[in-house]
């Protein structure tokens, strides 16, 4: 069986769910306490053995090739400083040269679309897709525990989180099957269902691993739901195939294309950080005293 070393992490969406901050600014440049969500996008396929990273990007996403390449002037300013700190995490963020290739999605056709635009240069193997804008919050980073299932089951591997079983409307929804590893076999996929009509609670959080053989069916898919080339359609077709495994997520995915994911994610991490949980956790804390007693007033 292929080891996943690659992974697809598409950035070439317009971001509408954030206007008017995404008018000129990628969301996936939007910084949570103090780094952009890409970042911890990468940081997370690092984590999970990840050689290879394909970027999907657009135009106006130039900065994102930036972020990730060597600033030789700022280096240079800092250590005329002694600004050590700064430098060392500078290093800590940099890839290794070659690690990442970016490639252009020339509309934005959906994220079906995008995914099948790295298609040559992910080649014939298994590989994962993170989408940016969710961001991981846990022990361990979403993708790993998906990699690892994956290792077990072989196949194709997606990661679920369960919602309330009310709001199954709002996510794509797999169907539960038999037991496998720390997750099951997905008997079914479906976009948005009504409760009553929902296979299940378990909804696709944004980390995938995925057979080579998705990007033949996503080349001939045609348009889905709002218009737009659509990943699960396309999964959908390759699970009459293949064999299809979700990973239960055992932290939380924030959505940070979602102006109260983006918040939520932004207390979480901060309270989260030793170096900055006393800074804000007093002031956090008062803040919310003061609006419960202006809505009990
Ligand atoms: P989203 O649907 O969350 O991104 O796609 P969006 O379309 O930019 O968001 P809204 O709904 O307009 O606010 C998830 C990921 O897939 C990428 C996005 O950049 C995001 O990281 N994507 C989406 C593409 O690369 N191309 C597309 O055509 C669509």
């Amino acid at each position: 069986m292929k080891r996943v070393r690659k992974a697809v992490i598409p950035v070439a969406g317009l971001g509408t769910r954030f206007l008017p901050a995404t008018k000129a600014m990628p969301k996936e440049m939007l910084t949570v306490v103090d780094r952009p969500v890409v970042q911890y996008a990468v940081d997370e396929a690092r984590e999970a053995g990840i050689d290879h990273i394909v970027f999907v990007t657009g135009r106006n996403k130039h900065v994102i090739e930036d972020y990730f390449d060597v600033q030789p002037e700022l280096i240079a300013t800092l250590s005329r400083a002694g600004k050590t700190g700064e430098l060392a995490t500078l290093d800590l963020i940099q890839p290794p040269a070659g690690m990442m290739s970016f490639t252009r999605q020339q509309a934005p056709l959906g994220l079906g679309h995008a995914v099948w635009c790295a298609r040559d240069i992910v080649g014939d193997e298994p590989f994962a897709v993170l989408l940016p804008d969710m961001v991981s919050f846990g022990e361990r980073g979403c993708l790993a525990g998906a990699v690892e299932l994956y290792d077990q089951t072989g196949g194709n591997v997606i990661a679920v989180e369960q919602c309330d079983p009310l709001e199954t409307a709002r996510y794509g929804i797999v169907g539960r099957g038999n037991a496998a590893g720390h997750g099951f076999a997905i008997t079914g996929m479906v976009e948005k269902p009504n409760p009553a009509a929902a296979p299940s609670n378990y909804y696709i959080n944004g980390r995938y691993v995925l057979q080579p053989e998705i990007f033949g069916i996503l080349g001939r898919q045609e348009r889905g739901a709002g218009n737009e080339i659509q990943l699960t359609d396309a999964m959908q077709q390759l699970l009459e195939d293949q064999d299809f495994f979700a990973s239960p997520f055992e932290g939380r995915m924030f959505d940070c294309g979602s102006r109260e994911g983006f918040i939520q994610a932004n207390l979480a991490f901060a309270l989260a950080r030793d170096d900055i949980r006393d800074l804000v956790f007093e002031p956090i804390s008062e803040m919310i005293s003061l609006q419960k007693r202006r809505c009990a007033a």
